[in-house]
């Protein structure tokens, strides 16, 4: 079977579980070699014998200087690097009177710091990749709902966050447009994973508002490999996907 993605390497960070997995998933679908970024080492390696065409590198993104060495590493070993997503996230809701300033701290480490330091090493990957035989290549970043309004005051730092990439996003996508690197957003409403089930009740969570409608991480990794697909004259720079039900 060929896919549209043959001959590609797709690196996505936060891939050991989520939205990150199941767009690894839907790459690999497609045709993409994957470059499984994440912490976790056993849940990364374990996604990656199940993907088959798919290979692990242990990074915090906030480590600027493992994600370059990660990047790199992956670019040499996989053939050079011709998609990136930029998925890794954390958030941490909580009124500013009452929030820890070390959460706000780790939600712009990772949400905005993340992205830079992996979009910055990842660039003079892609734009030898658009020169090659694919002819175009893409950074799409997972952003938010909150990342082009305020949900609620509570998701202040996560917001800012979210604000912050979708600034970024669009600057770099004016500089890249004639190099032939799309560059998109991809912004979820409530999605079912890890960081909307956990036990903390200070984030928005999926199991408590199921009557609100949530959808589920394969719904935002279908968009990322919509994007990613699409022949070269056509970008597509943002999807914005809710629950049906999701109002805010
Ligand atoms: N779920 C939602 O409702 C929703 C809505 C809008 C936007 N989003 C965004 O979607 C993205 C994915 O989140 P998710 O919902 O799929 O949550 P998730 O299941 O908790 O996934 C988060 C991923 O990020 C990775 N990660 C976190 N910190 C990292 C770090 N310092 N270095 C490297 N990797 C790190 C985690 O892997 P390790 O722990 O193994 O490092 C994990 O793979 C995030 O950007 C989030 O803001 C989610």
């Amino acid at each position: 079977m060929t896919g549209k993605l043959d001959g590609t390497t797709a690196v996505v960070t936060g891939a050991s579980s989520g939205i990150g997995e199941a767009t690894a998933r839907a790459l690999a679908a497609e045709g993409a070699t994957v470059a499984l970024f994440a912490r976790r080492r056993d849940r990364l390696e374990a996604r990656a014998k199940e993907i088959g065409d798919a290979h692990a590198y242990e990074v915090d993104v906030t480590d600027a200087e493992a994600v370059r060495s990660a990047i790199d590493r992956a670019a040499d070993e996989l053939g050079g690097i011709g998609v990136l997503i930029n998925n890794a996230g954390y958030g941490k809701w909580a009124p500013a009177r009452e929030a820890d300033l070390s959460e706000w701290r780790k939600m712009v480490d990772i949400n905005v710091n993340g992205v830079l330091s992996a979009t910055h090493a990842a660039l003079p990957h892609l734009t030898a990749a658009a020169r090659g035989s694919r002819g175009i290549a893409d950074v799409i970043t997972v952003s938010s709902v909150a990342g082009r309004k305020m949900p609620a005051p509570d998701s202040n730092v996560y917001a800012a966050s979210k604000h912050a990439v979708g600034a970024f996003s669009e600057g770099l996508r004016q500089e890249l447009a004639e190099h032939h690197v799309r560059v998109g957003l991809v912004e979820p409403g409530l999605v079912e994973t890890e960081l909307t089930t956990s036990e903390d009740d200070t984030a928005p969570n999926a199991r408590t508002a199921s009557e609100l409608g949530v959808i589920q991480s394969e719904d935002i990794a279908d968009a990322i490999a919509y994007m990613a697909t699409r022949p070269r004259r056509t970008a597509i720079n943002e999807i914005l996907v809710r629950p049906t039900e999701q109002v805010r």
